[in-house]
């Protein structure tokens, strides 16, 4: 404490005074709220470089003005700052907290937000790549490529970095999909992009379709602004067709959320006959589809997977990616490929927003995709990706009968678990939680119930994985003890 602060011994102003002053304005800020215990004096001439004396006169200064006072342990505390002194009382906050328009996180996934970042946390919940992962020759030579060049760091245009943008361009030629820079928009991260698409395209109270278990449950992104979502189910190849056309024509839905290429959270890829009757479906209906292709790159199928884009003939689809799984999350850089006219409209938007996406993080990403570390990478990631869901089924293999069944991911990051019926999920969570591992919980990617949960195999290092894995069994079983 006060370690960024010293006294000025040639000024004209007693140190008494100075420190006196001092304290009170760190009270009066805020940055040493009610009930903060203050060194003890002793501490403090040390610190300040002075008697002890000094320190004794500018407390009693400060306990004169009522500003602190002993704990009754020997210690002291701060006792009352501005407002409750004198200052008339803050506004009321909690009510325009309720007033703003935007849905709150489901409680559940603002405990995995609030506890995934703690050290001592075995955090099964984060889809990033671990950080050893990374080609350490390739994070050396980004390093030496960052040095910050002035003219790379103004304002870029509306639809972000043309280079960029050419570069995807060639990257979705090489899948087939042929596409032109001016239909093209760099976002801040995929999730920006379903943002954009909601403010930008779509009516209050559209209804929306999608895989009965998906990420877009998990972020309040459509129904904030007014729309419904209807989940369809979906089978290891993919979302069911007849059920979505029985509610497409139930509600005449505006669009259609799919995640194709191994799913967050069930990991399913859709197979290429299913992608076709997909798009099939959505021309006949002209039922345009947001392509959520996060995923994709992460693949461990012999044919490299396919976006649904490849089939569109119409301009039916908006291809949305991102670096955040392959990469980095904290580049926040994803892009929107689509119509012209739609990629206007969201750019436009955008520019009121924030005004474009991080230059660096686009510098960045030209600079991998141009050498040959990009490819290296993915490559490299994948092989490392399958050995750790390897490792996780063999795991699972050996303790988890009984406890949950799984299906083998064919990519991506995630393994998807049906718990046994007689283990409720939420008592799970919250025994996970106490002993310090953490699941997403299957319903915050669904509108209904379900006995199933999410754990992620990309981030944490083998060991923790498999204590984590080994904790997550010895929970079960207590929770399943309780039932019996
Ligand atoms: C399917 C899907 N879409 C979008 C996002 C958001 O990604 P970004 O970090 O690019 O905003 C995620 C993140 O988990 C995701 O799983």
């Amino acid at each position: 404490m006060f370690e960024e602060w010293s006294l000025n011994f040639e000024s004209s102003t007693p140190c008494y005074l100075q420190i006196y002053s001092y304290i009170k304005s760190c009270i009066f800020s805020g940055t040493l709220p009610i009930g903060t215990k203050l060194p003890t004096q002793k501490e403090l001439a040390i610190q300040f470089g002075v008697n002890r004396s000094t320190v004794v006169t500018a407390t009693e200064l400060l306990a004169a003005d009522d500003l602190i006072k002993s704990n009754g342990k020997g210690g002291t505390i701060v006792k009352n700052n501005a407002s409750s002194l004198n200052a008339p009382p803050p506004p009321n906050w909690t009510s325009y907290i309720h007033a703003g328009s935007h849905y709150p996180n489901k409680s559940t996934v603002q405990l995995i937000n609030n506890n995934e970042h703690r050290t001592d946390i075995y955090a099964l919940t984060r889809p990033e790549l671990s950080k050893e992962l990374f080609i350490p020759e390739m994070l050396k030579e980004m390093r030496m490529y960052n040095a910050l060049d002035p003219d790379s760091l103004g304002y870029d245009h509306p639809n972000g970095n043309f280079l960029l943008r050419e570069n995807l361009c060639s990257y979705y030629a090489d899948l087939g999909v042929k596409v032109n820079p001016d239909q093209i928009l760099i976002v801040s991260g995929a999730l920006q992009a379903l943002y954009l698409i909601s403010a930008g395209i779509l009516f209050r109270g559209s209804a929306i379709l999608t895989e009965a278990q998906s990420y877009i449950y998990s972020v309040n992104v459509f129904q904030s602004a007014g729309m419904r979502l209807f989940g369809i189910p979906a089978d290891e190849n993919g979302i069911s067709i007849a059920n979505l056309e029985k509610t497409h024509s139930q509600t005449n839905a505006s669009i259609l959320y799919s995640i194709p290429n191994f799913n967050n959270p069930t990991g399913i890829l859709m197979s290429e006959e299913r992608k076709k009757r997909l798009y099939q479906f959505c021309q006949n209906r002209k039922l345009p589809v947001i392509e959520d292709d996060t995923y994709r790159e992460l693949y461990f199928t012999e044919r490299k997977p396919i976006p649904l884009k490849f089939y569109d003939t119409n301009e039916l689809i908006l291809l949305v990616g991102s670096c955040s799984k392959v990469l980095f999350p904290g580049f926040r850089l994803g892009w929107i490929v689509g119509t012209k006219p739609v990629i206007d409209r969201l750019a436009d938007i955008k520019t009121q927003i924030d005004l474009g996406t991080n230059t660096l993080s686009q510098r960045l990403m030209n600079f991998l995709v141009e050498s040959t570390y990009y490819s290296q990478h993915l490559e490299h990631i994948r092989g490392c990706l399958r050995e750790r869901r390897d490792f996780v089924l063999d795991i699972l293999n050996r303790n988890f009968h009984g406890l949950c069944s799984w299906s083998i991911p064919k990519g991506g990051v995630y393994i998807w678990l049906s718990i046994n019926p007689n283990i409720s999920v939420s008592k799970l969570f919250q025994r996970c939680l106490k002993n310090k591992v953490l699941f997403c919980p299957g319903d915050i990617y669904s509108s209904h119930a379900n006995n199933s949960i999410r754990i992620s195999y990309s981030y944490l290092p083998l060991r923790d994985l498999e204590c984590s894995l080994l904790l997550l069994k010895q929970c079960m079983l207590e929770e399943l003890n309780l039932m019996s």
